[in-house]
């Protein structure tokens, strides 16, 4: 297993730790199949449908937060979803070079490396700040 649902810290808003733990569970997937990978051209398609599953779900997560982050006009909107849009680039940007190379050390250390210690942290810091303000309204920054 990459991540256990425990190890993701919880927000107060309900709708966004559904989003993260449905995360964790496609980052599970994905892990799965790249420890059982053997260079078939399925263990390739398997992959690359997970990797769109998470791409398609992360899309739609970052999407809802901003929505809602726009309709209460959350001050630091901007930060938040500059993240969200170097984080999506990157996950972009690794598929397209998995696809191109199939090289699954590179894909294994981004999953290992990268991509956990950027969710807890993401959802740590941005997350947590801005799922308070939405439970009450309350911004961080005092603007
Ligand atoms: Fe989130
Ligand atoms: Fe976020």
């Amino acid at each position: 297993m990459l991540l256990a649902v425990e190890e993701i810290p919880q927000v107060e808003m309900e709708f966004m730790n559904k989003t993260h733990a449905e995360e964790v569970t496609i980052l599970n997937e994905i892990f799965e199949a790249i420890l059982n990978y053997d260079e078939t051209q399925e263990a390739n398609d398997k992959l690359d449908e997970l990797y769109t599953t998470w791409l398609e779900h992360t899309i739609e997560h970052f999407k809802t937060e901003e929505v809602k982050m726009q309709e209460m006009r959350f001050p630091p909107y901007m930060a938040h979803k500059g993240e969200h849009d170097r984080a999506l680039q990157e996950m972009r940007n690794i598929f397209s070079t998995w696809q191109q190379q199939r090289d699954i050390k590179k894909l294994k250390i981004y999953f290992i490396e990268v991509v956990p210690a950027w969710l807890e942290n993401h959802i740590a810091t941005m997350d947590t700040i801005t799922a308070r303000f939405f439970s009450t309204g309350m911004s961080p920054c005092g603007i």
